[in-house]
């Protein structure tokens, strides 16, 4: 039997205006979403900037329904339109920003596992690291790669005959 120790390295920044100015503005951006966000079940709102290699940004709020699984989070719904609009533009960042009941979230809100699945896969896609920023109101916490966030992950490799 032998153990393997993961390691995963996040950088936390007390405050936002510590980052690069393109991504103070990304994290800007998905704080300006959350007010589109439709959750009236959760009352939980998330917001989303995607930044694309040619500097275009794609927001993305979380939309709930009755029927609850039919939602989705907000990181999928920037994602899966950024990549839909845009499918030739590598997504270089993500940052992610939550409210609840209309108040900002002091801790930085880290993506589900499914949102973590679709980071890789568009990551894997572009063949280019995704920069992951987890906004709380005031700090963020920067994580450099989806396959950080996502140790022993499935991906298409394993669809492979050689797999
Ligand atoms: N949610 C997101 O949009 N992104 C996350 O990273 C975590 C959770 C949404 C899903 C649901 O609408 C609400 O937050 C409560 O789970």
């Amino acid at each position: 039997m032998t153990f393997r120790k993961i390691e995963t390295v996040v950088i936390d920044y007390d405050n936002a205006t510590e980052l690069p100015e393109n991504y103070q503005q990304l994290v800007n951006q998905a704080k300006s979403a959350l007010e589109n966000a439709y959750a009236p079940y959760s009352k939980f709102h998330v917001g989303a900037a995607v930044l694309l290699a040619d500097g275009k940004i794609i927001t993305g709020t979380n939309q709930e329904n009755a029927a609850y699984p039919s939602g989705l989070c907000a990181e999928r719904v920037a994602l899966f339109y950024a990549n839909s609009q845009y499918p030739n533009i590598p997504v270089v960042a993500i940052a992610v920003a939550g409210a609840l009941e209309n108040k900002p979230v002091s801790f930085p809100v880290p993506p589900c596992g499914a949102c973590r699945q679709v980071l890789l896969e568009t990551e894997t896609r572009y063949n280019k690291p995704i920069t992951i920023m987890l906004a709380g109101a005031t700090k963020v916490t920067l994580i450099e790669s989806a396959k950080a966030l996502l140790p022993l992950h499935f991906d298409e490799v394993f669809l492979l005959p050689t797999g």
